[in-house]
């Protein structure tokens, strides 16, 4: 199948649900579905990769999650620690890995110690990886990263008043990342959630019913169709 992935590049970015509800349908707690979430994920990266899909974003937690349980909460940390930590799988896959959410050093940060080295570590030990690029999204809203790029766009600006497209390019989380090509939503839920606002504009989107953790090569294809002849 010619997937014309291989001579452009190519962003999907993933709205990762259903997590819940992949374990609620097998009688088992929601803090296996996150497991079997992570796993998928370390799969998706691994297609993906193979696909020659140059940017794949993933949105792993939102500003708005922290609300949930404390329990499921350090379980989904536990569990990017251990994302992050998948350094000989990124270097074999020649991927290299960044994040965006909320500035650790600025007001309203909500990223715990442990994951902010283990971001570090995986950024460092990725950043000659040559092939896909891994964007996740941890501690991420779109309203938190507009609101601060509109901001610093205001005191850059040579003209106060003039925030330019540009300049809220310029001032996003990762100002390299190319517009998103595909959105990407599982689990049948057909909202955005705060993920990649800007970026998204003229993006094609894919909801499927399938959890996250049933995402699969097939998926991925679907996803990829959509953006030829875009
Ligand atoms: C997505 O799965 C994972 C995160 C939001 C961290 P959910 O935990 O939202 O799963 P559902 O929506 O309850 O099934
Ligand atoms: C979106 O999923 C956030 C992530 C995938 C990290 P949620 O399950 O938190 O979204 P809503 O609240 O149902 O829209
Ligand atoms: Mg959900």
């Amino acid at each position: 199948m010619d997937l014309q992935a291989s001579t452009r590049s190519v962003h999907i970015a993933c709205i990762m649900d259903g997590n819940g509800r992949w374990a609620k349908r097998r009688g088992l707690p929601r803090t296996e579905g996150h497991t079997a979430g992570e796993e998928n994920l370390a799969e998706v990266v691994r297609v993906c990769s193979k696909r020659n899909v140059s940017h794949l974003t993933v949105f792993g937690f939102s500003t708005e999650n922290w609300v949930r349980p404390p329990a499921e909460v350090k379980h989904i940390l536990s569990l990017h620690k251990r994302l992050f930590g998948r350094i000989e799988e990124l270097n074999a896959n020649n991927v290299r890995i960044q994040w965006i959410g909320r500035p650790f050093n600025e007001p309203g940060s909500k990223t715990p110690g442990f994951i902010q080295r283990a971001i570090e570590q995986a950024i460092a030990d990725t950043a000659h990886n040559t092939g896909m690029v891994l964007t996740v999204a941890f501690d991420y809203g779109s309203r938190a990263e507009l609101l601060r790029a509109a901001d610093r766009a205001r005191n850059h600006s040579r003209i106060p008043s003039q925030v330019t497209r540009d300049l809220i390019n310029q001032n996003l989380y990762a100002p390299d990342l190319p517009p998103v090509d595909v959105v990407v939503r599982t689990s049948g839920e057909s909202r955005i959630s705060n993920f990649m606002l800007w970026q998204i504009c003229g993006a094609k989107v894919y909801f499927t019913e399938r959890t996250w953790p049933d995402f699969d090569e097939h998926e991925i294809d679907n996803a990829i169709k959509l953006t030829n002849g875009s």
